[in-house]
């Protein structure tokens, strides 16, 4: 690959879901053809290949095998962005993302691997590609905020505080997966009524571990650093929910903070369709997501 200055986009989980359909519009912009080239992550080769053949093989899409639960996978994929790729990158979207149900530790490390510390690692590793007014997006859940809404105080305060480091963070993770172990998620100020524990404390942290890695990088280039949530949409994940909106939907939320203009973000800030989202909110019982699907659909 030849150009410096076509801008190099890298989504996480991309072969199905809301990754696939961010590359698939990503692609279909005809003037994005020309200044776009889009890095598409798929843990699996084959399922890959399927995607980029669903899409119609086009020539600015790159498939890259990248199991990001997988340190070893994300060094191989660092090596070959820098040997392959030019070594730069305009874009991360962080959308490989997993819900397990059951609440057990196995459970717990699955989901962390990919949606918190899979997150965390990558970062680490391609921070260094990152162009001037690069763009990281952690893609998240409202789910995050919600679970955290029905912890302590205490530890609304820790994920929240303003202070919390990289170390701090990964203490509070370890701590919520030892409770677990011991059964003591009550007594240890979490709570096991909130719709899904284990996936709902994941995408706190990683809310939490988009304001910290703002706090530390983005006085690096001018780093622009966001969590941002598609919104309920069917995918695999909810089983193709039929009360949720479209997945397009889902991935016209990320795509607004790839191409929002400079200055338009909050750095650090939680978004859904652009509209900026607390990191601690009253939960919405289930039966009722499909009205805020409906209202987001009408905007
Ligand atoms: N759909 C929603 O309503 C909703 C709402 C809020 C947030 N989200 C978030 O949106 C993101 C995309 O989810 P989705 O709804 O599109 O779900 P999905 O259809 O299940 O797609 C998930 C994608 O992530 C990939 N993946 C999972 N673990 C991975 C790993 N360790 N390494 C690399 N890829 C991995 C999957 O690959 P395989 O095909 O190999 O499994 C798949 O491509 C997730 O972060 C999810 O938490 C979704």
């Amino acid at each position: 690959m030849s150009s410096t200055q076509r801008r190099i986009i890298l989504v996480t989980g991309a072969n199905k879901g809301v990754g696939f359909w961010i590359v698939k519009k990503l692609v279909e912009q005809k003037s994005n053809y020309e200044e776009t080239v889009v890095l598409l992550g798929s843990r699996n080769v084959k399922r890959g290949q399927d995607a980029l053949i669903k899409l119609g093989s086009p020539s600015n899409v790159f498939l890259l095998q990248l199991d990001t639960s997988s340190l070893e996978s994300i060094i191989r994929v660092t090596n070959e962005i820098q040997q392959k790729y030019t070594g730069q990158l305009d874009v991360i979207i962080n959308n490989a993302g997993i819900s397990v149900k059951e609440l057990s530790v196995d459970a717990a490390r699955q989901t962390f691997a990919t949606n918190y510390y899979g997150v965390k690692l990558l970062n680490e590793h391609l921070l260094p590609f990152l162009r001037e007014h690069g763009r990281i997006i952690n893609v998240s859940s409202q789910i995050g905020p919600m679970t955290l809404y029905e912890t302590s105080k205490g530890i609304q305060e820790k994920y929240t505080a303003s202070t919390l480091t990289f170390t701090e963070l990964d203490s509070l993770v370890e701590d919520f997966i030892a409770a677990i172990k011991t059964n003591t998620l009550d007594a240890a100020g979490y709570s096991i009524k909130s719709c899904s524990p284990i996936y709902g404390m994941s995408k706190a942290a990683l809310n939490a571990l988009t304001q910290v890695e703002m706090r530390q990088w983005k006085n690096m280039k001018n780093l622009l650093i966001v969590s941002v949530t598609p919104g309920f949409c069917a995918t695999d994940i909810n089983d193709n929910a039929p009360d949720a909106r479209p997945v397009e939907f889902g991935a016209d939320s990320i795509l607004h903070a790839v191409n929002s203009p400079l200055g338009e973000l909050e750095n650090g800030a939680f978004y859904r369709d652009g509209e900026q989202l607390p990191f601690i909110s009253k939960p919405i019982p289930r039966d009722q997501w499909k009205n805020v699907s409906k209202e987001l659909n009408q905007k």
